[in-house]
């Protein structure tokens, strides 16, 4: 049986999102789109912002749009971007160190579940910040853009001082350090991910009950009845900082209940 809260919550959150879908019918992908706007993933405004000429001709391809980083181009909706060796649905190479085995993901005695490898949708994070891959290997580049466009150097999210690396410069002393946003292929030391969610049926007394099966009111997201990186981070939503889908203090118990 719920309790009487949780149906009032239940309810508050179900208008929202029909609000929420009713003015992303009206808006098109624009109403999502504000949202990367300006933030650390927003890569064609990153310069203005920063007011670094040289980080998109140099370190990275200025691609007109900062969807593309991420998302197939609209003009190839549809593409199977993992015939080409791209993560499916997305417009980015699936890691070269998606060999079997190659991510070390955490584990434990006490784990439940073992995973193997990561989702398609967890490699998309991991494939710009496990630091082995350019920011803009990107399967499909926009229409009408030029080769001639392309950067110079096509530098990682990894903190090395090389010139394969925006750790040359965001090495904390000419810019702001980057390797803390490099989560390399070890992933070990973080949060388990890709695995099924242990608080679904009631099967693991240590774990709460998703008030749907998209997961949680407060928008914690299960995939697939999975937890991957956009389970807790919103890159489409900065209000939280670093991209959390609630404070910090308040994520762990959506889920844990001890
Ligand atoms: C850093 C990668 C990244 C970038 C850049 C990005 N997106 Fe997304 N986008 C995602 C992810 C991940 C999801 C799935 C989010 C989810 O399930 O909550 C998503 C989902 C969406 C959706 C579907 C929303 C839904 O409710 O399912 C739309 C539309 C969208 N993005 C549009 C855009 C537009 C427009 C841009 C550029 C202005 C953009 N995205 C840039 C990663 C990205
Ligand atoms: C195209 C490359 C790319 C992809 C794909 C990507 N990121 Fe990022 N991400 C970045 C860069 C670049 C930064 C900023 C690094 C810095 O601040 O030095 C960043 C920063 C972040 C931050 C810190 C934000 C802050 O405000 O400091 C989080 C959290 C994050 N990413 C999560 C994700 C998640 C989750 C996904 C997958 C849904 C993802 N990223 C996909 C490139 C990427
Ligand atoms: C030529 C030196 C240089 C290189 C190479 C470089 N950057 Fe930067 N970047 C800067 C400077 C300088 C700033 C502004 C100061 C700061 O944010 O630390 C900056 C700012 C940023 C910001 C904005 C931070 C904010 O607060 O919004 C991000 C994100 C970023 N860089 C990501 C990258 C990524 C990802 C790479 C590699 C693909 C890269 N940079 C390569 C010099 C560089
Ligand atoms: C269970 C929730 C959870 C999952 C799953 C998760 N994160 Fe995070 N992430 C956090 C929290 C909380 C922080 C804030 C720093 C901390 O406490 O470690 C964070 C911090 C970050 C940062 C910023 C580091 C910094 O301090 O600037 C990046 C980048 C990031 N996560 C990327 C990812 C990626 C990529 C994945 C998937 C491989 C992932 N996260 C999976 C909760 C999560
Ligand atoms: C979306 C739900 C969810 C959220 C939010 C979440 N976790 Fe988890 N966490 C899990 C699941 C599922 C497991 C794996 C349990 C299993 O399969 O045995 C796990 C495992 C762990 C483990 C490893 C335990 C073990 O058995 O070895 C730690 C530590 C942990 N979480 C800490 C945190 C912290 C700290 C936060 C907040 C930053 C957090 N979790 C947020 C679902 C979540």
């Amino acid at each position: 049986m719920q309790h009487p809260t949780n149906m009032r919550k239940g309810l508050r959150s179900r208008i929202a999102r029909v609000a929420l879908t009713a003015i992303l019918a009206c808006a098109g992908m624009a109403a999502v789109a504000g949202t990367i706007l300006g933030t650390k993933h927003d890569f064609t405004g990153l310069n203005k912002r920063a007011g670094v000429v040289a980080m998109p001709t140099v370190a990275f391809s200025d691609l007109g749009s900062p969807c593309i980083y991420c998302h197939i181009p609209p003009e190839r909706a549809g593409s199977d971007t993992a015939e080409l060796g791209g993560i499916p649905g997305w417009n980015r190479f699936t890691p070269s160190s998606d060999i079997p085995g190659a991510y070390n993901l955490y584990d434990s005695f006490t784990l439940d579940n073992k995973v193997r490898a990561p989702s398609p949708i967890s490699l998309l994070c991991l494939s710009c910040h496990d630091g082995t891959m350019a920011v803009d290997m990107t399967v499909f580049k926009p229409n009408g853009w030029r080769n001639s466009e392309d950067a110079a150097l096509h530098l990682r999210i990894n903190g090395a001082n090389n010139l394969m690396s925006c750790g040359k410069c965001h090495n904390g002393r000419v810019a702001h350090s980057i390797a803390i946003k490099h989560l390399d292929t070890d992933l070990t030391n973080d949060h388990p991910i890709s695995m099924t969610y242990a608080g679904l049926n009631h099967r693991d007394r240590d774990f709460r009950l998703p008030d749907g099966p998209y997961g949680f009111d407060n928008g914690v997201k299960l995939y697939d009845e999975r937890v991957e990186c956009a389970t807790c981070h919103n890159v489409h939503n900065p209000d939280i900082t670093l991209l959390l889908r609630d404070r910090a203090d308040r994520l762990c118990e959506t889920c844990h209940i001890k």
